[in-house]
């Protein structure tokens, strides 16, 4: 694991993860109300081993390699991971992906989280600017980048799991100067 990568908030404790992290990723991850607002690439229904290979084969192969995943745990119980947090470069045209455990939804977790990888961004790993996406009527997610000063760019048609979504966002948000 590589620790130089963990982060600290208020309430959260945002680190690299392990194999050992599976079981809660897919507790947590594999819900219908989490995946149906990502991009269509991701399969649903979602394949029994798939959280399994996609820790050991993307998130574990590709740390630290222009690629970062944190998952996110509660300071109160920090041995269950409930969401996690990747940036990656170049973007396509994102940089950011993000997904948090329905249980825990609404508390402001993810903004406190989102802003101390933003500041890793800009301040460790010497982003310039960030790009996000979100479906175009995901009102959490896009709440989030509009919090933090995010501007919108334009708008495109975009596929995602739930075929209701048709449309995304595309955001940016520069380094301070
Ligand atoms: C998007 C997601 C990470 C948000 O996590 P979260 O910790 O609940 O988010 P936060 O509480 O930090 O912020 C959400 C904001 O949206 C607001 N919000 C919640 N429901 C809303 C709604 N229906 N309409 C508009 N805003 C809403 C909240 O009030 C909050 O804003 P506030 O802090 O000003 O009150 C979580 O809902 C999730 O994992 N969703 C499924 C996966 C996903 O959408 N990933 C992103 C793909 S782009």
């Amino acid at each position: 694991m590589t620790d130089d990568l963990s982060l600290t908030t208020k309430r959260l404790l945002l680190r690299p993860i392990t194999t050992a992290d599976i079981p809660a990723y897919e507790k947590h991850f594999v819900d219908y109300e989490v995946i149906r607002h990502l991009a269509r690439h991701v399969p649903w229904p979602y394949p029994d081993d798939g959280v399994k290979d996609w820790v050991e084969n993307h998130i574990l192969k590709l740390q630290g390699n222009d690629r970062w995943f944190w998952g996110l745990f509660l300071n109160q119980d920090i041995g269950e991971l409930i969401g996690g947090i990747e940036l990656w470069r170049p973007g396509n045209p994102e940089n950011r992906g993000f997904w948090l455990g329905r249980a825990h939804w609404g508390h402001g977790y993810m903004t406190e989280a989102t802003n101390a990888v933003t500041d890793f961004a800009f301040n460790q790993l010497n982003f310039e600017k960030l790009t996000f996406s979100n479906a175009t009527g995901n009102a959490r997610s896009a709440k989030i980048k509009q919090k933090c000063g995010a501007r919108l760019l334009y708008k495109e048609p975009f596929a995602f799991v739930d075929p209701a979504y048709t449309e995304r966002e595309v955001w940016e948000l520069l380094k301070p100067v």
